[in-house]
């Protein structure tokens, strides 16, 4: 047995004393991060990879924003690969692969595939996959009631505005415009169908222009995997669609089965980013590097909706944990970022994270309440809400055990729902409307917090960084007080 002399510190334990600045403007002030080893974001925020929090919708927005969402593990593996696929859609430059249909398909046919998959037009096909043509809900809906077929109703190829491969956005957004259509197919030199650029496409880049791109102009987003039997096909149908990271989700990190997963994922996928956690000492970190982790991701019990330190009596104040894991990875010789996982509640939380040596955060319950979260907001006491809850809860458990009874007979979680001892809550959080309202806050903070700290990044804010602890009273002091709040 041994104790550590030292305090563990999180928090709200600390303050941050002001450095002498030379930024004039919070927009000078560069909030760009890596999230691993090769991946850059532009505001060093995640959302959590919880079925509250991540799904298809806060994935989008957060990309658009700057930063990441990593899609849940709870659900089948198609149903991951479909979410994976919609983020990948929902801002391509060019779509790569798009509904198709045949020539030979009927009108209520194109109709049908429109309407359940949600677009405007399909391209029509011959039966070598050569382009004949486009057929668009316009052209359904004008139809006389004697053209039954698409081919009698789609714009035929003579009269198509097609592109090349390798067509700029300039050029795209230009042929568009020239000839007020709407969708742009590209096409290989053998006629056969390479994409389509549509016009909310070209646009998307110059409404968001801090999103989160990868290198074909897509969002970018992240999928997590548990590392029980069938992961790694999970795993490889993910990458195979486009998963920009795979991050390992298991509330212990630092054991032997986790860094055996690591290692099995390195392996088989060279290339491939892998976030593995979660950890809070300086060893779990650096063997997690060692084994060859792209990121790694910190916090043992500091989530709102997390009982693990209760109940089993481990954990490490968050901000000592971040310290001792930067240390850790460094140790290992590699460069490699820390995430921050949990316990983020305000911007100034942000700020200390990153200070203290973290690249990136991951945020779950103080996102759960917004509109992109899944589930709808219900009324509780006559106030808007929304349900959070810890992965390792009970209702949690419950939900999920049908699933990976399914999948793998093997799962230790697929033991009866009785048995289950949670490390988490079910909770609920006020409606806070739309992620981008939270995220302009807290963007606003941390890019108030870098001029504080002297920093024009987030590189030099953990240069200058120093803590100061404080007492209960200098918390007392540090929020509003002796005045009443309306
Ligand atoms: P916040 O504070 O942002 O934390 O809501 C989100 C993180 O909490 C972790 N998490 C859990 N931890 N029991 C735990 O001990 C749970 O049931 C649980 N569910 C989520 C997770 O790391 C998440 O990102």
């Amino acid at each position: 047995m041994k104790i550590r002399a030292a305090k563990g510190l999180t928090f709200d334990d600390v303050l941050l004393i002001p450095q002498r600045s030379s930024i004039a403007s919070r927009q000078q002030v560069d909030t760009s991060s890596p999230l691993t080893e090769n991946i850059r974001i532009n505001i060093p925020i995640v959302s959590a990879n919880m079925d509250t929090v991540t799904e298809t919708a806060m994935a989008i927005a957060m990309a658009n924003a700057g930063g990441i969402g990593i899609i849940h593990r709870f659900m089948p593996v198609d149903m991951h690969v479909k979410q994976i696929k919609l983020v990948k859609r929902a801002q391509a430059v060019m779509v790569e692969n798009p509904y198709v249909i045949s020539l030979d398909a009927t009108v209520v046919q194109a109709c049908e595939m429109m309407k359940r998959n949600d677009v405007g037009g399909l391209i029509v096909l011959d039966e070598s996959r050569v382009v004949m043509g486009i057929i668009t809900m316009r052209d359904v809906n004008l139809a006389p009631s004697d053209r039954e077929f698409v081919r009698q109703v789609m714009t035929g190829r003579d009269r198509l505005i097609t592109a090349k491969p390798g067509i700029t956005v300039d050029e795209a957004r230009a042929l568009l415009y020239e000839h007020r259509i709407e969708k742009l197919p590209v096409l290989n030199a053998d006629g056969t169908l390479k994409g389509l650029i549509t016009s909310q496409d070209v646009l998307k880049p110059v409404q968001n222009p801090f999103a989160a791109l990868d290198e074909k102009g897509r969002l970018r987003v992240g999928a997590a995997i548990g590392v029980t039997r069938g992961e790694l096909d999970r795993a490889a149908a993910l990458l195979e669609v486009g998963a920009d990271l795979l991050v390992l989700d298991i509330a212990h990190g630092h054991a032997d089965h986790c860094i055996k997963m690591v290692r099995a994922l390195r392996q088989q996928f060279p290339q491939a980013q892998i976030v593995a956690g979660n950890v809070a000492s300086r060893e779990g970190a650096r063997e997690l590097a060692e084994a060859g982790a792209s990121a790694i991701k910190v916090g043992i019990g500091p989530g709102s909706i997390c009982t693990t330190r209760i109940v089993t009596g481990f954990g490490v104040p968050q901000l000592t944990a971040i310290m001792d894991s930067v240390e850790g990875v460094s140790e290992s010789g590699r460069d490699i970022p820390v995430i921050a996982d949990g316990g983020i509640q305000k911007a100034g939380d942000i700020v200390k994270a990153l200070a203290a040596g973290a690249q990136t955060v991951m945020i779950g319950s103080m996102f759960a309440g917004t509109e992109e979260a899944p589930g709808s907001p219900v009324i509780r006491d006559g106030q808007k809400v929304k349900v959070v809850r810890g992965m390792a809860s009970l209702a949690a458990a419950m939900g999920r055990r049908a699933i990976e009874r399914g999948q793998d007979e093997s799962a230790e979680d697929s033991e009866d729902w009785m048995k289950v001892v949670p490390e988490g809550v079910e909770a609920v959080v006020p409606y806070r409307g739309n992620i981008g309202e939270v995220l302009h806050q807290l963007v606003g903070g941390l890019r108030s917090g870098l001029s504080y700290g002297g920093a024009h990044n987030i590189k030099e804010l953990q240069e200058k960084a120093e803590f100061i602890e404080i007492t209960a009273a200098g918390i007392f002091e540090s929020g509003s007080h002796d005045v009443k709040r309306i």
